[in-house]
């Protein structure tokens, strides 16, 4: 069946549309008080994200709520390593933890390529948000870029400058490839059964580019990247590497569709560096603690430097969790009155 709003994905092939597509990532999440219900009930993140009815439920509010222009599939960029045998839990404040860590060649025998079967919850989520969601926006899957998953495996958690992911780049380059390898190849297969099952659209989140040089974001990072964007050619895809600044131009020069802005990225600049192809972001996710006046100003700003064509409106990173409804609604609303005048 046609999507009743297909702005998004009409937007990602580059074709001219009435007015800018706009999402918001980390949307379904904590800044709604209807997630916050919904996840009282349960014993935590992964219990939500392992349970197809109440994931499509917090996949489908934001769409309810703040009328935005497409749902993200509610779950988490590391199921991934959890597929592959590293299993991960997610402490209240803290964030991830991998209990086990891939810090040696002898550690890869822990893990392997994940394929279906073991992501079957995603899958379900996803066919069970299709069907709720009645086609009224379009679906965006997600993962994880190979190299943010091998930071999280290496490091065990979260990091400010993930040293143990980066050593083992120039300690052990082959093992390093071998682990990003596997990596990648359960990313493909985990993308295109996200997209068997209705994926109208997809996101690969490097959150992580940002703390390598060119040069080994280039061997380590976008290599995969590259990879993943080969093998998917069923729908657009859409590449994020925050941080990336000094490779805005190798990154859309692989097959994605669309390559996302974090907010330290000029737009100007990124345009004239990749002339040829949709781009997605890039409000500073601060602005949002502004005044609704802030926020309108800041927002006509973003969208005049843009452009009217081939953006996809965003912040320049996921919104932060204690930011009010209110103002991210307000940001959607501008973005909907302003770039459709
Ligand atoms: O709305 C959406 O964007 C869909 C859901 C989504 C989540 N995580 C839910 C979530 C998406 C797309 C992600 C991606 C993700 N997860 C990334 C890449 C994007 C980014 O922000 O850079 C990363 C690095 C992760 C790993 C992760 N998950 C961390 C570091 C944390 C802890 C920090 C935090 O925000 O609490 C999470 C937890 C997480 N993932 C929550 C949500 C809603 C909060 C958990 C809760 O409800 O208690």
């Amino acid at each position: 069946m046609a999507l009743k709003n297909d702005l998004l994905i009409r937007t990602a092939i580059g074709e001219k549309t009435e007015r800018t597509p706009v999402w918001v990532m980390r949307q379904a999440g904590r800044v709604l008080k209807e997630y916050r219900d919904v996840r009282a009930k349960l014993n935590g993140f992964i219990e939500l994200v392992k349970n197809p009815e109440l994931a499509a439920e917090v996949t489908i509010q934001p769409v309810d709520i703040l009328g935005v222009d497409a749902a993200i599939i509610f779950s988490d960029i590391l199921v991934i390593p959890e597929a592959m045998g590293l299993p991960y839990e997610m402490l209240e404040k803290q964030g991830p933890i991998f209990p086990q860590t891939i810090r040696q060649p002898d550690d890869l025998k822990k893990i392997r390529i994940a394929n279906d079967d073991s992501l079957g919850y995603v899958v379900e989520a996803i066919k069970v948000t299709k069907r709720e969601l009645n086609d009224r926006v379009p679906l965006i899957g997600f993962a994880g870029a190979p190299w943010t998953i091998f930071c999280y495996m290496v490091e065990g958690h979260g990091s400010k400058t993930f040293s143990e992911a980066r050593k083992l780049l120039y300690t052990q380059p082959e093992m390093s490839h071998r682990l990003l390898k596997m990596i990648t190849d359960s990313t493909i297969n985990y993308l295109k059964s996200q997209i068997k099952a209705g994926a109208d659209i997809v996101q690969v989140f490097d959150s992580w580019a940002g703390i390598l040089p060119e040069n080994q974001y280039d061997g380590f990072g976008l290599k995969y990247i590259r990879k993943i964007c080969d093998a998917i050619s069923e729908v657009p895809v859409i590449v994020f590497a925050k941080g990336a600044i000094s490779s805005r131009k190798a990154i859309a020069e692989t097959n994605c569709n669309v390559v996302g802005l974090d907010w330290n990225m000029n737009i100007r600049e990124s345009r004239q560096l990749i002339p040829d192809k949709v781009l997605q972001g890039n409000l500073d996710p601060a602005v949002l603690y502004g005044t609704l006046e802030v926020i309108k100003k800041e927002t006509k700003t973003m969208i005049d430097a843009f452009g009217k064509d081939r953006h996809i409106a965003n912040l320049g990173h996921g919104v932060y969790p204690d930011m009010e409804a209110d103002k991210v609604k307000c940001f959607i609303d501008t973005v909907k009155d302003y770039s459709g005048r």
